[in-house]
């Protein structure tokens, strides 16, 4: 039993109550859970929706008593030992808050709050309830085509990164089945709207792989009046690192051509092209020398079915950090770090300024990079992974 390894010593499986069964749990949460039934195992769950209800049923075989109308009753159980918060985003503080203090460890999808009020609140909870741990999913940091990119940074494979360039477009508009369906986020109780919910992943990539930004410049545009919130959000930004860039989020309700979606390092000894963020197959990087040759990396796991978008890895942190009280990437802080400059760009277009965060965030801004997630019991950063090298010469 290898998926994917945890700490020495066998465990019984962590007995989890999930608050909200939704989308997110039936396209990125169970497909990870259903893997890792050695770690990791659902008795209970609230979920006010009958079909939402009916199908996390099927998918776990649990019975229909282990469904509570209010979540707060499934909090009295003592046998549940962590919750899994999946719940609208401006339900999640107050979710998470209970559930601590009903004494349950808590993974908590992002982001830690709508603005960075509740951001604080966040903050608080976390050093209110010191004896659980309260985890922030945030999966781009556990992916493991970003962790290989990043380790090859670190190896000096650009020298200096002096740029960074990344835009993502596309139309935004609710669609049955998808993440954009929700009514909650159309009119979205949250800053930024698609900005802050999906942005916040965008910028867990960038700080991952050149660490926290010092400086931002936002401008925001209004093109669509399906979903709430601008619908382009341009921002430059100067990390504390020294490198400098530009990220532009286009989501109007038109339909527009495809986008190249893709995130360019610049560096003094070659350029780093990423594959696109939601690509499902073939995920990694290439990297292009100064001689013009071309160097490709490509990653996949063997012990899974398809490629997994680091759901899989945080659950194995999450139970890790539970067991052992180990230390995990996917903190509260990391988390509102993600938010900062998003959420100061946003100021920056109302204001009209540059903002240095330096001087407006509640956290300290560090030219080091988010912590690399390392499998607890593997043999290595990259335990289980394979990984594909292509070379070649003088491409362009
Ligand atoms: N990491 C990612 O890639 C990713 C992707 C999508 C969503 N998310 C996050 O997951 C969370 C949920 O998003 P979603 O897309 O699944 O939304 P969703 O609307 O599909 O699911 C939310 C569910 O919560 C249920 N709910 C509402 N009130 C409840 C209550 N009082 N008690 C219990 N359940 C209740 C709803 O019935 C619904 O099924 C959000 O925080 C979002 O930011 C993360």
């Amino acid at each position: 039993m290898d998926p994917n390894i945890i700490a020495p010593g066998r465990h019984e499986p962590l007995r989890i109550g999930a608050i909200g069964a939704g989308l997110a749990m039936e396209r990125l949460h169970w497909p990870a859970l259903s893997r890792l039934r050695h770690h990791v195992v659902p008795i209970a769950f609230a979920e006010p929706n009958d079909a939402s209800a009916a199908r996390f049923q099927g998918e776990t075989g649990l019975p229909g008593s282990a469904r509570y109308a209010d979540y707060r009753q499934m909090l009295d159980r003592a046998d549940v030992d962590a919750v899994v918060i999946l719940l609208p985003i401006p339900m999640l503080h107050h979710a998470a808050k209970a559930s601590l203090e009903a004494g349950k460890h808590v993974f908590c999808e992002k982001p830690p709050g709508g603005d960075l009020d509740r951001a604080q609140e966040f903050l608080g909870l976390e050093r209110a309830h010191p004896d659980r741990i309260l985890f922030v999913a945030e999966n781009f940091f556990y992916r493991d085509d970003l962790r290989l990119a990043r380790f090859h940074l670190d190896q000096g494979v650009l020298g200096r990164v002096h740029s960074l360039s990344w835009r993502i477009s596309g139309q935004y508009v609710p669609r049955a089945g998808t993440f954009s369906s929700t009514p909650w986020r159309h009119q979205p109780g949250y800053r930024g709207g698609p900005h802050l919910d999906g942005g916040i992943h965008m910028m867990a990539a960038m700080r991952l792989l050149l660490g926290d930004v010092a400086k931002v410049h936002g401008l925001i545009q209004h093109a669509n009046s399906q979903m709430g919130g601008p619908s382009t959000f341009v921002l430059n930004l100067a990390f504390a690192s020294g490198t400098v860039g530009n990220y532009s989020a286009i989501h109007p309700e038109i339909v527009v051509p495809p986008d190249d979606n893709r995130l360019r390092l610049y560096g003094d000894a070659g350029t780093m092209t990423l594959t696109p963020p939601y690509v499902q197959e073939s995920r990694g990087f290439d990297v292009h020398d100064i001689n013009g040759s071309g160097q490709s990396w490509r990653v996949s796991r063997t012990s899974s079915a398809s490629v997994d978008g680091g759901y899989v890895n945080e659950w194995l942190d999450f139970v890790a950090a539970v067991r052992t009280g180990s230390n995990f990437v996917g903190s509260v802080a990391q988390s509102v770090m993600n938010m900062v400059p998003l959420l100061r760009g946003l100021d920056s277009a109302e204001s009209g300024g540059e903002v240095d965060l330096r001087a407006n965030s509640p956290l300290e801004i560090s030219a080091s990079s988010v912590p690399l997630w390392v499998p607890t019991g593997g043999d290595g950063l990259f335990h289980g992974l394979d990984i594909v090298e292509t070379r070649t010469e003088g491409s362009t």
